[in-house]
């Protein structure tokens, strides 16, 4: 019946860091808590995560428990019981590092502290050993068990999943801060052949428009829609040049507005981005950034708060920016500035207007 009561406080604490992994998306705060969670769970005094660096060359402490941890945080571990199960791939335990002539003491002698027993299992993904959780000291001096060892186990599969995860979501995020690039540089080469933007036009407006965000301490996936949105916010144009014969010179009637600007590239570059998921949050940007504040503009005569606050946002720069295009090389900031001031309450959030001058 013991036994029993055991294995179900066993099961219930690995649930509760299974629940609390479900909570947090951010990857070194979930290690960090499954790490604390680790040492609880099989008694011990202290847990670390160690993980090999990419030329597995060493270990490093990816995660520390205990009043050690700063000092741990910069040590690199190259023998000892971690090291062999890293490079062997095979768990240990170790119940008297004293009589273990495997045990290096290495780490004890920069941090003080007294290593009496270990526990050690490899961190697996993929088939391949990245690193390590390991448990040190059992309390009461009682020694490390096979159940702890298969609890153990069980957390490093998860540790695995998670780092996988987080390495999934990296290379997601790589692909797409390397993608928006490349549709940048197009855009502006586009741009600049017919004659309505600068180079560098897209990554000012993405500089003004995320200083003004910062300033109204938008953060988190809104200030990453409020970048992308900034950066992508003429991505219309691309597919414009494909649909109709842009010239050079524009006439300005009724499908181009006063700065020669294609009428209809917000829907066409909303609707581009618009189905993929990490650009999703960009398309009402993109959307409604020739949005007038008083209703006049297009393509849907929003008026006001109607208009999302990163459209107003992206126009300001916006605004700002073709001002600056517009203006003689001498004095030109200071003239597209009070363009901007001029366009408060008619075209522009006269609030965010505030915000722009105060923060440029
Ligand atoms: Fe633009
Ligand atoms: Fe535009």
């Amino acid at each position: 019946m013991g036994n029993k009561k055991n294995s179900d406080e066993d099961l219930q604490k690995l649930l509760d860091i299974t629940t609390d992994l479900s909570t947090s998306l951010d990857v070194d705060s979930i290690l960090y808590k499954i790490n604390t969670s680790a040492s609880s769970l099989v008694f011990a005094e202290e847990s670390s995560i160690l993980l090999f660096d990419d030329e597995k060359l060493y270990l490093y402490f990816k995660a520390a428990s205990g009043e050690k941890a700063p000092i741990l945080q910069k040590t690199l571990v190259t023998d000892g019981i971690a090291w062999l199960v890293a490079q062997t791939g095979e768990p240990m335990i170790i119940p008297d590092t004293n009589s273990d002539a495997r045990f290096s003491g290495t780490v004890d002698s920069m941090t003080g502290f007294k290593t009496k027993s270990i526990l050690c299992v490899p961190i697996v993904l993929e088939g391949e050993v990245i690193g390590v959780l390991e448990a040190i000291n059992r309390i009461e001096n009682s020694t490390f068990t096979e159940v702890d060892l298969k609890l153990f186990s069980t957390l490093a599969t998860q540790i695995a999943i998670v780092i996988k995860n987080a390495r999934i979501i990296e290379d997601q995020q790589n692909f797409v801060i390397n993608a928006v690039e490349i549709f940048v540089k197009a855009i502006e080469s586009i741009g600049i052949i017919m004659g309505i933007m600068s180079s560098g036009h897209c990554w000012r407006v993405a500089e003004i428009a995320t200083t003004i965000g910062q300033n109204l301490e938008i953060s988190g996936k809104d200030f990453d829609d409020l970048y992308y949105g900034a950066a992508l916010h003429d991505i219309g144009i691309l597919e414009q040049q494909k649909n109709e014969y842009v010239q050079l010179e524009f006439s300005y009637n009724d499908n181009y507005d006063a700065w020669g600007n294609v009428k209809s590239h917000p829907v066409i570059g909303a609707n581009m981005v618009e189905n993929i998921a990490l650009l999703s949050g960009a398309a009402p940007i993109i959307r409604h950034h020739h949005e007038n504040y008083d209703g006049t503009g297009y393509p849907d005569g929003l008026k006001g708060d109607e208009i999302p606050l990163s459209a107003r946002i992206v126009a300001v720069a916006e605004m700002y920016e073709n001002a600056l295009l517009n203006s003689q090389p001498v004095g030109a900031r200071e003239i597209a500035k009070r363009e901007v001031e001029k366009s408060a309450n008619t075209i522009l959030d006269p609030l965010l207007v505030n915000i722009f001058l105060t923060a440029l």
